[in-house]
């Protein structure tokens, strides 16, 4: 999404197929990010995938110690230990309509999981994905 061409410090989105779901994204309340619609472990600071993101390149320059580690994270945590060091849930710019559209996908060259799909609808909105 073009939206992200919007970003100020860090912007979030939902994404589809991912987390053996239709989709995860942030749950957002009067423009702010409030927590997580996922199916695995919401407990994380930000419990979203590398696709959901975007960070300015001004960030980025005025975080120079900041890494995206490839290896050593915890499963799952690779993107939380990554925006912890330069942002919070706080501060997080929502896009696509306030995390109510999909407009990206995490694909992959495989079959889509859909295995932790939760059986009745649980999110507080409809998202077509
Ligand atoms: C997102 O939510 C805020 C606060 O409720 C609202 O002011 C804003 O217009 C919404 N943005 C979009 C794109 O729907």
């Amino acid at each position: 999404s073009l939206q992200m061409r919007t970003t100020h410090k860090v912007s979030v989105w939902p994404v589809g197929l991912v987390g053996g779901r239709r989709y995860e994204r942030p749950l957002v309340e009067n423009g702010k990010v409030v927590g997580w619609y996922t199916g695995w472990r919401a407990d994380r600071p930000f419990a979203i995938d590398m696709a959901g993101f975007a960070v300015s390149l001004q960030v980025i320059l005025s975080n120079p110690k900041a890494v995206f580690k490839r290896r050593g994270s915890q499963p799952g945590m690779q993107e939380s230990d990554f925006l912890k060091q330069i942002t919070t849930v706080e501060e997080l710019e929502p896009k696509a309509n306030n995390c109510t559209k999909v407009l990206v996908w995490h694909t992959r060259t495989e079959k889509v999981d859909l295995g932790n799909e939760p059986k009745y609808q649980l999110d507080t909105v409809k998202i077509e994905v």
